[in-house]
């Protein structure tokens, strides 16, 4: 793959999964547009980014829950004329709780961010892809997205929806000379535990298969660009626990998930 004149694109890159992810990109070389809501740490990434690797970092300040910023975000590409060949979808948040106790606009935003951002951007780069005849699309989506998700519904919801819609991607999409995969990571050490009330909650992060954010960010970069998985899931002991959960009946599946959640309610809005 030539890369030197073409950037990759990374929403939620400001920490844990797309941070490592932007080091792996430009660890192999590849130029790097990050984006996310926080521009002084998108500033000091960047530059770090760029001095380690000797590539071209810029950076992007939005908040993709807001059509608006979703807009500028796209004039602000066009205005620049940045030849991209690679999106990661990448940004997304969770929270545990029960669906009607927790507040509405906080799981609506989930819904826009997980789900709403990561379609209109998949669209608008399959588009732009489709004109230069090649491209690749990472969504990052979750183990979760093979389960119902009692006490975690709408995330859970939104990843089975990213696995989905990235399936049907893939295929849509390879006769265009574009790939799609859709990284499945599990328990993963990052803000997103503290953001979305799993490290007091939930029972996951007591299991062995805590993974870090390089070794999930090494299997996503070796999946699209090596091995053009329409899945990748790191670490084996997600793949067998992916493997072994099909011989589950669904209720036993709820039960298991509403035991590991803890059944209780995060606070609201620490996103
Ligand atoms: N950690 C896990 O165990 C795990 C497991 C499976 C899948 N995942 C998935 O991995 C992805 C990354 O999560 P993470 O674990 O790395 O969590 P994280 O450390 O909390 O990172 C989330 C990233 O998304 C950005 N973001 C949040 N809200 C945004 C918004 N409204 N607009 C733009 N950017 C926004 C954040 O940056 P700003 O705050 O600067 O905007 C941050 O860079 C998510 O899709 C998550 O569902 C995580």
């Amino acid at each position: 793959m030539k890369k030197t004149s073409y950037y990759t694109i990374i929403t939620g890159a400001s920490s844990g999964i797309g941070l490592a992810l932007a080091n792996e990109f430009a660890k192999n070389g590849h130029n790097l547009i990050l984006v996310a809501r926080r521009e002084e740490l998108l500033k000091e990434i960047s530059a770090q980014i760029s001095l380690k690797n000797k590539v071209s970092v810029e950076y992007i300040v939005a908040d993709l829950t807001k059509p608006s910023d979703m807009v500028n975000l796209q004039s602000e590409l066009q205005k620049k004329d940045y030849k991209i060949n690679i999106l990661v979808n990448n940004a997304g948040f969770g929270l545990v709780g029960e669906f009607s106790e927790l507040e509405l606009k906080v799981q609506q935003d989930m819904i826009d961010l997980n789900i709403k951002a990561l379609v209109d951007l998949s669209y608008y780069f399959a588009r732009q892809f489709k004109n230069q005849g090649f491209g690749w699309i990472m969504n990052v989506s979750s183990v979760v997205g093979f389960l119902p998700g009692p006490y975690m519904a709408v995330y859970y919801a939104s990843k089975n929806f990213v696995t989905s819609f990235s399936l049907a991607l893939a295929q849509e999409l390879k006769q265009y000379n574009i790939v799609v995969t859709s990284l499945c990571p599990g328990y993963t050490d990052t803000k997103f535990q503290e953001t979305s009330g799993m490290d007091k909650l939930s029972k996951f992060g007591k299991s062995n298969f805590v993974a870090t954010t390089e070794q999930v960010a090494q299997s996503g970069y070796q999946g699209l660009i090596e091995r053009s998985e329409l899945i990748t899931i790191p670490g084996f002991g997600n793949k067998l626990m992916l493997w072994l959960i099909k011989f589950v009946p669904v209720r036993i599946k709820l039960a298991l998930v509403d035991y590991l959640q803890n059944s209780k309610t995060a606070t609201p809005n620490s996103h």
